[in-house]
């Protein structure tokens, strides 16, 4: 699955920009959501995915990067996301991180944890790992597109893949941040089931963007 972001694209033409990826399979739409507390930046959030909901019949995958998941998994009911994915750093204790993923896989058919580059994998609960559908393993400090790949990353997904196969469990595996020609196989090769990227696909015109989007999944 390719998932572009559409925080790289002219977003004052959200409609035209993801069109071309309009009936293409395996492909999300990756929102991130910024509410200038969690990270610096300031984006949107369930408006412009209630929008993008209405003019695209692709699956839209959320990234909270908010402090408050919780608010936020309710004002995402009527965009009806496919994915919805919390950090696990704004989700208080093992006990909050159980709840609010509980919750996100209550309203959505699927639900994502993330891990900023200094959370270790370790971090994520024992006991949500089965309730997972998704883990996010960020390649850039969340914020901002157009950042370096941090290869470091893949030996979070690598000891993410290996914790998943040996307990027989099957969520995905997500990167994102920095993702391009170059980055793509490498994640593929370390097990990353889910490519996010922005600036590498969102380059040379609307015309341009589902081959830069599709060329990241290679064979597979
Ligand atoms: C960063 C976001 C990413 C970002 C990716 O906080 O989570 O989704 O848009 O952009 P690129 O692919 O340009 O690194
Ligand atoms: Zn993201």
């Amino acid at each position: 699955v390719v998932a572009p972001s559409v925080l790289a694209c002219d977003l004052l033409r959200l409609d035209e920009e993801t069109a071309p990826f309009e009936g293409e399979r395996d492909l999300w739409l990756h929102l991130d959501v910024m509410d200038g507390h969690f990270v610096p930046n300031l984006t949107f959030a369930a408006p412009v995915a209630e929008g993008l909901a209405r003019a695209r019949s692709l699956p839209l995958d959320c990234h909270l990067m908010v402090e408050n998941p919780g608010f936020h998994l309710d004002a995402l009911a009527r965009a009806a996301p496919h994915n919805v994915t919390l950090h696990l750093e704004a989700c208080g204790d093992p006990a909050g991180i159980v709840r609010l993923v509980r919750a996100a896989k209550a309203r959505f058919p699927s639900a994502g944890l993330a891990l900023k580059p200094a959370t270790p994998f370790s971090a994520v609960p024992k006991e949500v790992l089965p309730e997972l559908d998704l883990l996010l393993v960020m390649s850039v400090e969340p914020g901002f597109a157009g950042q370096r790949f941090m290869p470091e990353s893949l030996d979070k997904v690598r000891e993410a893949r290996r914790a998943r196969d040996e307990a027989g469990l099957s969520f995905l595996i997500q990167i994102d941040g920095g993702i391009d020609g170059d980055t793509a196989p490498q994640a593929r090769e370390a097990g990353c089931d889910v490519l996010v990227a922005g600036s590498h696909v969102f380059q040379g015109g609307p015309r341009s963007y589902r081959e830069r989007a599709l060329s990241l999944r290679g064979g597979a």
